[in-house]
């Protein structure tokens, strides 16, 4: 970070400066562990639900029965997408990318659930909320089908939240196992501090902006290759390398021109990310129901031989490098990866947009002007 009179303190990413005080998640990337509202991430994946842990996200602390049983009820209530909304997705081109419908699809939204300017009540807060994140998989699921030119299979009331969503993308019922693994990649995905999509939600939040929008800035925010997008391009580069004995050259042609390794190294985790832990450990009970696969061998392979090389750096698995293995295995086409990131981080993002409205402080940064200064204009017969 540079430090003078006249630049303040520069950190170019922001890195290390903090710009809000939050009460939703922390986490201590030298030692791996992330906690929801004090609450350790594994606990959550082995015990907790999507559903519950959106609840815990949003109103921090768990709910009761009867508040739990209220979540999954409006929930399920909101799921149905109007016509409309789907006839506009239906005009999208083909060859849309999957988040860029999804980001104009919830920027729409906004026009068909239009909110007064004025403080909001703890109703339509509520609303909102269950509103985007009920919605979400069902959008994601639509354009998946429509892009094909098959209608959207309708959401089913009797599933859960997790369940419902490889029903609407696969036609297929999830076996308990496919549906528990949905369920804990949507908890590990759902929150994660502020990173550059949280921060994209709660800039356009301190705007007074509404929540659609600021979700769907959020959304643009993931589509990014160093953030969700990183999950798409490791399936690509452990297609690229397609066999384990060309691991070891890949790694080496890589790194000599000083490129990076999809899948590894975080700004804040300086070890193994516990979510590609617990991501890794999924794909192991996956792998006794549906077998085994070769992605896996080759992305073990990068782990372990970058270990001594790259880990010794602090660069060690993330999120990413895990997740695309588990969504490939449940039979999940490669450019739905980040939408599911989106799926489950819409219960952050919202956590922290719900969080900012008790701010009310725009956010207005500085910068450090490099440009030249006092230019005469040039008429344009003389330029
Ligand atoms: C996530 C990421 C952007 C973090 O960036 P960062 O904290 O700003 O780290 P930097 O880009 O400053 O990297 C620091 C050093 O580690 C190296 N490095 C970081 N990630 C690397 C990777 N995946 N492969 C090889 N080298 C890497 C950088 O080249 C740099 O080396 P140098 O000190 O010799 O210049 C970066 O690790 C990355 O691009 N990873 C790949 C994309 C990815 O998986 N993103 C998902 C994140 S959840």
């Amino acid at each position: 970070m540079e430090k003078n009179q006249d630049i303040g303190c520069y950190s170019p990413g922001l890195a290390g400066i903090p710009v809000t005080k939050s009460a939703i998640s922390s986490v201590d990337g030298t030692i791996g562990h992330l906690e929801y509202r004090g609450i350790n991430i594994e606990e959550l994946a082995e015990q907790s639900s999507f559903e519950e842990t959106s609840f815990l996200l949003l109103y921090g602390h768990l709910p009761s029965q009867q508040e739990l049983m209220e979540v999954h009820e409006k929930l399920r209530h909101h799921r149905r997408v109007k016509f409309r909304i789907r006839d506009m997705m239906k005009c999208f081109p083909e060859s849309a990318h999957p988040m860029d419908s999804l980001q104009t699809t919830v920027a729409a939204m906004g026009m068909f659930y239009p909110l007064s300017h004025g403080d909001l009540t703890v109703e339509q807060i509520r609303s909102v909320c269950l509103n985007l994140i009920s919605k979400l998989p069902t959008l994601v699921a639509a354009h998946a089908r429509m892009r094909k030119g098959d209608d959207p299979i309708p959401p089913r009331d009797d599933l859960s939240h997790a369940a419902n969503f490889l029903y609407m993308l696969t036609g297929n019922e999830p076996t308990l196992l496919m549906e528990r693994i949905m369920d804990v990649a949507l908890i590990v995905h759902a929150e994660h501090t502020l990173n550059a999509s949280t921060f994209s939600t709660i800039v356009t939040a301190s705007t007074l902006a509404d929540p659609y929008t600021c979700i769907s800035a959020a959304i643009g925010s993931l589509s990014g290759p160093l953030h969700g997008g990183a999950n798409e391009d490791v399936l690509h580069m452990l297609d690229e390398i397609g066999t384990v004995d060309r691991v070891e050259s890949y790694l080496h042609e890589k790194l000599a021109k000083k490129e990076k390794i999809s899948g590894l190294g975080h700004r804040i985790y300086k070890t193994k990310d516990p979510r590609a832990v617990l991501l890794q450990e999924l794909y192991v009970q996956l792998t006794q129901e549906m077998g085994e696969d070769p992605t896996y061998e080759i992305a073990s392979r990068i782990e372990e031989l970058s270990r001594s090389t790259l880990g010794a750096k602090g660069i060690c698995p993330n999120v990413d490098f895990y997740s695309g293995i588990v969504y490939r295995k449940l039979g999940i086409p490669t450019d739905l990866f980040t939408p599911i990131f989106a799926v489950a981080r819409v219960s952050g993002w919202l956590a922290h947009w719900k969080e900012q409205l008790g701010v009310s402080r725009i956010y207005r940064p500085t910068q450090i002007y490099t440009g030249e200064k006092g230019q005469a204009y040039i008429p344009m017969k003389e330029r």
